[in-house]
């Protein structure tokens, strides 16, 4: 069964703002530069649409997003957002069975992967590595755990976390896989990165290398 984020979607990002005080909108605003107009733009379990706004602010001409977001009241309140300078087509669809099957320039998911582990996690990164162009662009910033003895609270927060959503809205998750070892290892090339809230969080752009 999906995630419901649908009675969470109004109070989502005050608790954002609440437990991690910015880090999470400087995660969502840092690489979004490195994108150029024209670009076809998908972006998967936007939430609010704050990323929408980080976009506008760039002034990009000619951007054409798909703006995928399974849960209704996480999409009512993006398309609330004042963006009418860029083409965004608002899909309440669960991704990966959606309309939005084209190919790419640019993926976003910020703070979407967290949500799936072990199989799941695979299925859900192929779906979207296979719409992504050759060079294109995948921007992405979720949580990491970090080895370093000095911040082991970051493990029973995050185990915190996890037991918040799956009461709240039902994540099957349980566990973080490594994101960016699995970029890594699927051929993508580093552009960018940056950690906030210690380590705890990390925004990263990556470029689709030719196989
Ligand atoms: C943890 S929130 C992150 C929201 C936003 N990206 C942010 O950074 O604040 C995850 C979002 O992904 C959406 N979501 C979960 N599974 C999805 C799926 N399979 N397809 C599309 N959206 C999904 C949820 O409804 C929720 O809005």
């Amino acid at each position: 069964m999906p995630s419901d984020y649908d009675h969470l979607a109004r109070w989502y990002d005050r608790l954002g703002n609440l437990v991690f005080a910015g880090s999470i909108r400087k995660a969502q605003a840092f690489g979004l530069d490195n994108m150029t107009s024209d670009s076809r733009v998908l972006i998967v379990g936007g939430g609010t649409g704050y990323v929408l706004d980080a976009i506008a602010r760039l002034n990009l001409s000619g951007l054409n997003i798909d703006y995928v977001e399974s849960s209704q009241g996480m999409l009512q309140l993006a398309e609330m957002r004042s963006i009418s300078n860029q083409d965004v087509r608002f899909i309440n669809e669960s991704w990966p069975s959606t309309k939005a099957n084209d190919c790419y320039d640019v993926i976003i998911t910020q703070f979407f992967l967290d949500s799936f582990d072990g199989n799941e996690f695979h299925l859900m990164f192929s779906s979207l590595d296979v719409r992504l162009k050759e060079g294109g662009l995948w921007i992405v910033a979720d949580f990491q755990l970090s080895k370093d003895l000095r911040v082991l609270w970051q493990l029973p927060m995050l185990r915190l976390m996890y037991l918040f959503f799956k009461i709240t809205v039902g994540i099957q998750a349980s566990r973080l896989e490594d994101i960016a070892e699995h970029f890594a290892s699927t051929y993508k090339e580093l552009i960018c990165n940056s950690n906030y809230y210690g380590t705890f969080i990390f925004s990263s752009t990556y470029r689709k290398m030719k196989k």
